[in-house]
């Protein structure tokens, strides 16, 4: 088997993709500049499997850098996580987002097709559907680029279409476009987990920290929505499932499938207060809260049609949304500074 090159690797999603890659005997070499992320990651990684992750920090804006990595390497895959992530920043840096991620993807692509490497897994997000019409969204559900609530998703949106319009001019290319829900959860040793740097964008990270103390209470983003209980309705997918995903796109690739698009979510969507009951009874703290306006660009509801991803690659999210807090409150904590503690 030949090696996975797994940019963005160090981050979130990455070092536990990294994991199941190691379990299932793929070697990987891991790129990432570190700006999101840590060395040690990684290394937490290798600990756990045993098994030696090949590290380069390098960023894709370093067109050279990357061509020396292709060089170096006998790639058969490359994983794409590397991006900037923030909603809110991709408003206010709008030029910084599309630089990165959609530059970044295109030095990414362009050292793939000087190397001869055929085959990536692209980390989309649900993000790319906008203001859901219908629910659950399945693969076909309308995309359209000026209903994406901000720049961050459009730069998801824009690399799906560079992606595409690149297989199309080169057939031999095999492209996984993977659209994730909203990922939460640490791996269940409590070792690896998220660690956003200041204060956390995303509703589970700021409810561990609210219970681990580090915050003193979660500001509810409107409780006026046309949801069960008024606030907002998201479809969370525990990390691993996310990662095992991952591991059988690559697998997937080697039928050589042209372009493929798969929802990577539970097909269940919890409200915030669902969340806020789940994680008291996963983490036997209380976790107050205030109901604030609605956030900018919030939607009421959004959650998947996992099917296709069943039917195509005998994918399944196992784990269910008490196991996900009780994971992500092992890892907060087991690491109450994230992997600075
Ligand atoms: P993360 O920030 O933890 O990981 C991204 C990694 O990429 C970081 O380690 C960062 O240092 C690295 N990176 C960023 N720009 C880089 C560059 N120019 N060169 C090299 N490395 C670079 O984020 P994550 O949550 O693990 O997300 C991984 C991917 O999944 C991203 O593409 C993100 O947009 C996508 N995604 C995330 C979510 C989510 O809620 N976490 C949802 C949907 C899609
Ligand atoms: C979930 C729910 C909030 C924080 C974002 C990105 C998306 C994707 C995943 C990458 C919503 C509510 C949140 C808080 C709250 N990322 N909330 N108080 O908005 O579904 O998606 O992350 O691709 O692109 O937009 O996730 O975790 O921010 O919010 O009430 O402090 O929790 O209003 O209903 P979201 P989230």
């Amino acid at each position: 088997m030949r090696r996975v090159l797994v940019t963005g690797g160090a981050g979130y999603i990455g070092s536990h993709t990294c994991l199941e890659l190691l379990n299932a005997g793929f070697e990987i070499t891991v790129v990432d500049n570190l700006s999101n992320s840590t060395e040690e990651s990684l290394q937490r990684v290798s600990t756990l499997t045993g098994k030696e992750i090949a590290f380069v920090e390098v960023d894709l804006q370093d067109v050279r850098g990357l061509d020396t990595v292709f060089s170096k390497g006998d790639f058969e895959t490359v994983i794409h996580f590397a991006a900037l992530k923030a909603v809110g920043e991709s408003v206010s840096q709008p030029l910084q987002y599309y630089q990165n991620n959609v530059t970044g993807t295109i030095n990414l692509c362009q050292a793939m097709q000087s190397h001869g490497v055929t085959d990536l897994v692209f980390s989309s997000s649900a993000t790319v559907y906008g203001l859901p019409k219908i629910l659950p969204l399945t693969e076909q559900s309308e995309t359209l680029i000026h209903e994406v609530t901000n720049p961050y998703g459009r730069t998801k949106l824009m690399v799906e279409f560079v992606l595409k319009d690149w297989q199309r001019a080169c057939p031999e290319m095999n492209i996984a476009l993977l659209r994730y829900f909203n990922p939460v959860g640490a791996h269940v040793s409590g070792q690896i987990g998220e660690d956003p740097s200041g204060l956390p964008n995303n509703l589970l990270p700021y409810v561990s920290q609210v219970a681990v103390g580090k915050l003193e209470k979660l500001g509810v983003f409107g409780d006026d929505y046309e949801t069960s209980d008024g606030t907002g309705v998201r479809d969370y997918i525990h990390v691993v499932d996310l990662a095992v995903g991952h591991v059988l796109a690559v697998k997937k690739l080697s039928e050589k499938p042209g372009v493929v698009t798969y929802n990577l979510g539970t097909g269940i969507g919890y409200s915030v207060f669902q969340i806020i009951a789940a994680f008291e009874e996963a983490s036997g703290r209380k976790i107050p809260f205030e109901i604030l306006p609605r956030r900018t660009g919030d939607i009421a509801a959004c959650y998947a049609d996992p099917s296709l991803a069943k039917l195509e690659l005998g994918w399944t999210a196992n784990r269910g949304i008490q196991e996900m807090c009780v994971d992500g409150w092992r890892w907060q904590s087991n690491n109450p500074n994230g992997y600075a503690s």
